[in-house]
């Protein structure tokens, strides 16, 4: 049979075909053979074999992309003798072991039996792989002599479709629903079908509601990752208000009027390392303020439609609240018009020296957004140029900075001196450059700074004890730097909420 294929004129493919139905139909059956995924039930060696599911299939992923280029090209510029057919044949056999090893995986987690998205990821993948069987029987029998190219590129068309909706299905199940869109633009948002729960914030401080607004957001962050529609871990689901009462395989979810027997509130207050914990496995758990206010809401007997403006939360809590949500200043329509315009005309003064920093770096500086006057810069496009002395120039604009990136620049210590000023930093970008510990007594200054990359850089131990005062700081990544696991046991106890990425 290799030999048949691998040869670029096949014989009539009959053997092949009938294989290739054979194993169709089997992976079409074998939800059906098998029954309901049945967990911790498995022998260990189905589990096992299950986790390399996501290793195998990037195979059929990469192999099928490249057949779609290469047919493509093959529009532009025949050569007549080039055959995707040997490509085909392992990007179907790989797209079955990756089937295999995820059916596996589904057998072995007893959540994924009431999880739609679970079934509809694995029929998926079950569809893909048949496809990419059909398409490779169909090149064999054109290659052999059948003529049928049309029908071949239908199909690889239609395979690459599936593909791609099994695999975005894929990774919603395993990253959460909102993976794709967290970090999206707003305006592109919606069309990539993120949650428009981000545009909660800008609601009227008299119009936000208790949970909607203020209780949802934060298990929305911290929780829904696990406990949604398409992952259902513990059997509950928190996504929406009822499911969030009602609870999961050990208790409900909430008891109103009662945080202490409530057990979200039991589960997010165990000890760090007590196996009962939620979020697991030492993952950033509630802060002490996102617990308040939940007990508060729960002991006020968990409504889900009272407005925050009429629930009467004492001052501790409100406090809390705001840390979360900065209070819009929009209760008050002239307000909100007052602070526009102000906007507006920070944007207006600024736009001359925007301009011309514009002719030096062109498209490097730029408004973070059409409403704003925070200013981002990136040296990306001059990366190996771009130096202290270029970062001189940026003179004037500095103060307006809200985000700037400078990886693999050959900035040193002494551009980190001149972005001190930059009160209003939020991200900060300093990968693959030379800067050193002593930079970073400047970047401390940095009191707005929630994102830090020093990724590739010499920073130590000793560097990142400055920046335990950062207290908004929410990422870090210190990937190869010479910072040590124990330095950063050190800096997570003062920063407890800081993730830190450093690697593997
Ligand atoms: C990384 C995944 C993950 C995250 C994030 C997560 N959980 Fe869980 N959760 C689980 C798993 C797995 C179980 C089932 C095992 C268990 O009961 O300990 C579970 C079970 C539960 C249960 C018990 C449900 C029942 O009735 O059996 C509660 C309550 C819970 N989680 C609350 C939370 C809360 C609140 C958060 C957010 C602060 C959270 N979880 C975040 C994975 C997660």
């Amino acid at each position: 049979m290799n030999e048949a294929i691998l040869e670029n004129k096949c014989r009539k493919p009959i053997l092949l075909t009938v294989l290739g139905l054979v194993v169709c139909v089997g992976m079409l059956a074998m939800p059906y053979l098998a029954g309901l995924p049945r967990g911790e039930a498995m022998p260990d060696l189905v589990r096992f074999i299950g986790r390399f599911h996501p290793v195998i299939l990037h195979l059929p992923i990469g192999i099928l992309s490249l057949v779609v280029f290469i047919e493509l090209g093959s529009v532009f510029c025949r050569d007549g003798r080039s055959s995707t057919r040997t490509a085909l044949f392992f990007g179907a056999a790989t797209s079955v072991l990756a089937v295999m090893a995820g059916f596996l995986l589904f057998q072995g987690e007893s959540d994924w039996a009431d999880s739609p998205g679970a079934t509809r990821h694995m029929w998926g993948g079950i569809a893909f792989s048949s496809l990419a069987i059909m398409t490779f029987l169909v090149k064999a029998w054109t290659d052999s002599g059948a003529s049928a190219a049309w029908f071949y590129r239908l199909l690889l068309l239609a395979c690459a479709g599936v593909m791609i909706f099994a695999s975005h299905d894929g990774a919603s199940l395993t990253h959460g629903p909102d993976y794709l869109t967290k970090y999206a633009p707003p305006s592109l948002k919606p069309l990539l079908g993120g949650s428009a729960a981000a545009a909660v914030v800008e609601k009227p401080a008299a119009e936000r509601l208790v949970y909607a607004d203020v209780v949802a957001p934060i298990l929305e962050e911290k929780c829904w990752k696990c406990h949604n529609e398409k992952k259902v871990k513990g059997k509950f689901r928190m996504d929406t208000y009822e499911l969030l009462v009602k609870g999961g395989k050990e208790d409900k979810g909430i008891e109103p009027g009662n945080a202490d027997k409530s057990n979200i509130i039991i589960r997010t207050g165990l000890p760090i390392d007590d196996d009962e914990r939620m979020p697991p496995d030492e993952k950033p758990g509630l802060t002490a303020d996102e617990i308040l206010t939940i007990k508060w809401w729960i002991n006020a007997g968990a409504s889900p439609t009272q407005k925050l403006a009429e629930a009467n939360a004492p001052a501790e809590v409100l406090a809390a609240i705001a840390k979360r949500v900065p209070a819009a200043p929009k209760e008050n329509p002239a307000v909100a018009e007052a602070a526009a315009q102000a906007e507006t005309d920070k944007r207006a003064a600024l736009q001359k020296t925007v301009d011309e920093v514009q002719k030096a770096f062109p498209g490097a500086v730029q408004f973070e957004s059409q409403a704003t006057s925070g200013l981002t810069f990136t040296a990306v496009s001059m990366r190996g140029k771009f130096s202290d002395d270029d970062m001189a120039k940026l003179g004037p604009v500095i103060t307006g900075l809200v985000s700037v990136d400078l990886s693999a620049s050959l900035i040193t210590d002494k551009s980190l001196a001149l972005l001190a000023p930059a009160k209003d930093l939020r991200i900060l970008r300093l990968s693959e450059t030379k800067i050193s510990d002593a930079g970073l007594d400047n970047v401390a200054k940095m009191a707005s700074l929630e994102s830090l990359n020093l990724y590739g850089t010499e920073i130590s131990d000793a560097g990142l004890q400055k920046l335990v005062g950062l207290s908004k700081l929410k990422r870090l990544y210190v990937w190869r730097s010479k910072i040590t696991p124990a330095g950063i046991e050190e800096f997570k106890k003062k920063l407890p909420d800081c993730v830190i990425e450093a690697g593997i």
